[in-house]
């Protein structure tokens, strides 16, 4: 749990603030697109646990007016122009990988170029049980994006470092050209977090 009085020091919460960012997290995304070059102008963007939009606006300031950015999470998430929400559980594989196939036609396009999921679940303190929930959602995320990922396409996901990590980890390497772990500098220094970000998929 962020104290109140740690945000008023954290020079990302007062930059996301400066910049219109929903949230500090879209400077992880931020920097972790520019550091491995994930999306592109024109790109169909899927963002999964998107609440409450931070990197769905970053996701949206790259891919610039000809991208598709579609957004789901198990909260609503207050507009953003362009932005196409989807509320629902990524976890239900099926009806997710459904209604943004749908969301896709929508916008008159059939494939996607990057998955990115910031997905957590929401802390118990029972560290153990909070790891196993973050595979959960991590491997909800690859396997969403492994139906809709474009031969070559990218991934980005979530998980909390600790026992399921290297088996995360393995089957993104099994998936993609070149995988690897990366902690942003905006994540903080305490965080268990560590994102796998996959280039390449062997469709
Ligand atoms: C750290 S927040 C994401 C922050 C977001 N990237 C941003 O920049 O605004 C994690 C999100 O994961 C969502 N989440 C957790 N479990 C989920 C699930 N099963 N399906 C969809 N979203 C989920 C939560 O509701 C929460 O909004």
């Amino acid at each position: 749990m962020v104290k109140q009085a740690d945000l008023k020091t954290d020079r990302f919460y007062k930059a996301a603030k400066e910049a219109g960012y929903r949230s500090r997290s879209a400077f992880k995304l931020l920097q972790t697109s520019k550091k491995f070059k994930l999306i592109k102008p024109g790109d169909a963007v899927v963002d999964l646990g998107a609440a409450p939009g931070g990197w769905s606006q970053v996701a949206h300031e790259f891919v610039g007016e000809g991208g598709v950015v579609i957004s789901v999470d198990l909260q609503p998430i207050a507009k953003i122009e362009d932005v196409v929400m989807i509320k629902g559980d990524i976890t239900n594989e099926e009806e997710i990988v459904k209604a943004i196939k749908e969301a896709l036609l929508s916008k008159e396009r059939k494939t996607v170029d990057i998955v990115i999921s910031d997905a957590a679940p929401q802390l118990t303190g029972n560290k153990d049980l909070d790891q196993f929930r973050s595979f959960e959602l991590s491997s909800a995320a690859l396997n969403i994006a492994v139906k809709l990922l474009k031969n070559n396409g990218n991934f980005v996901a979530k998980i909390f470092q600790g026992e399921y990590y290297n088996q995360f980890y393995k089957s993104v390497k099994e998936r993609f050209r070149d995988t690897r772990a990366y902690s942003p500098a905006a994540s903080r220094k305490r965080s268990a977090e560590v994102y796998v970000v996959g280039k390449g998929y062997k469709r």
